[in-house]
């Protein structure tokens, strides 16, 4: 395939253990707006330049993790047509009538080699919140907590990493933007765009199936890193690792967990990606100023605490 019809990704279904506590966690700290609740009890959240309804669903359940990532497409037929591709593919899909998430569309789920489950839909309702765009402001209200412009990417742990990867590559027409090895020379990072972004959503392998690395959100520089990392000192959220900078993509960075356990992170910055840019790789050798280009190491947590 050249090209690629999905837009980015559009949201993520995370599993909280208590769901207060975790809307404290995103929408007081890292500053996402409540849209809905719904009887069903998920809730809807949003960033603030985000014209879409909603990007981030929290459910109360037993264990963290990720139920699943949405992708957005340009518009139903691509919808079909990924769909058509995906069964010939070998993988089942299953469709999801519109409405299942409040304003949301049809969608369409697969569960990938790695064991995540995938949503590809088309259409949602804009937001009544969103960004302005007659004689647009910079923003409509006043950005709280850390901040975040927008959920970005998603990093996930899983086996059959090179079988899902070629998916989102010959099906979906992502593209490979950056790789790494480890010291014993086993590729462990492969990052996938499907726009200008350095990445849209990363894969490592891993010998479980199916499971969450972190979700990140997009900050607007260094300094808002800087003030992120003054509202985790202030209200004791949990720390992973950072300030620091990632050689990979090139970000600025801080990790984080919500209360239940599941990694967040907020970053700034990176390169633009061209379909014609050439592949980045990095040696096993430099594994560490590949993750943590400051640190130059990594820290077991970083590596091993997935949910
Ligand atoms: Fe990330």
């Amino acid at each position: 395939m050249i090209g690629t019809n999905v837009l980015r990704p559009g949201f993520v279904q995370l599993r909280v253990l208590e769901l207060e506590s975790a809307l404290t966690h995103y929408r007081d700290r890292v500053g996402l707006t409540e849209v809905s609740r719904e009887t069903d009890g998920r809730v809807y959240l949003k960033a603030y330049d985000e014209f879409d309804r909603h990007s981030i669903v929290l459910r109360e359940a037993d264990a963290p993790g990720m139920d699943f990532m949405g992708f957005k497409v340009i518009n139903d037929v691509a919808l079909s047509e990924y769909g058509v591709a995906l069964r010939k593919r070998g993988l089942e899909v299953t469709e999801i009538d519109a409405g299942e998430q409040p304003g949301m569309g049809r969608r369409l789920a697969f569960v990938a080699p790695s064991g995540h489950r995938f949503d590809l839909y088309a259409d949602i309702e804009l937001s009544e919140y969103g960004p302005m765009v007659n004689n647009p402001d910079v923003w409509r209200e006043d950005p709280r907590g850390m901040r975040a412009i927008r959920f970005d990417h998603c990093l996930l742990y899983g086996d059959e990493i090179d079988a899902t990867k070629e998916i989102f590559m010959d099906v979906l027409g992502f593209r490979l933007s950056e790789i790494g090895y480890d010291p014993d020379g086993q590729k462990i990072i492969n990052f996938l765009t499907c726009s200008n972004k350095a990445h849209d959503i990363a894969f490592v392998p891993y010998p479980e199936k199916n499971k969450f690395h972190h979700c990140a959100f997009l900050v607007e520089d260094w300094k808002d890193i800087g003030h992120a990392a003054d509202l985790m000192s202030r209200y004791d959220v949990p720390v992973d690792i950072g300030p620091t900078r990632h050689g990979a993509t090139r970000g600025y960075t801080i990790y984080f967990f919500d209360p239940s356990g599941n990694r967040n992170e907020v970053f700034a910055g990176g390169y633009t990606y061209y379909s014609d840019s050439p592949l980045r790789t990095w040696t096993g050798d430099e594994l560490g100023k590949n993750i943590f280009y400051y640190e130059k190491e990594l820290n077991e947590r970083f590596l091993t605490v997935v949910t």
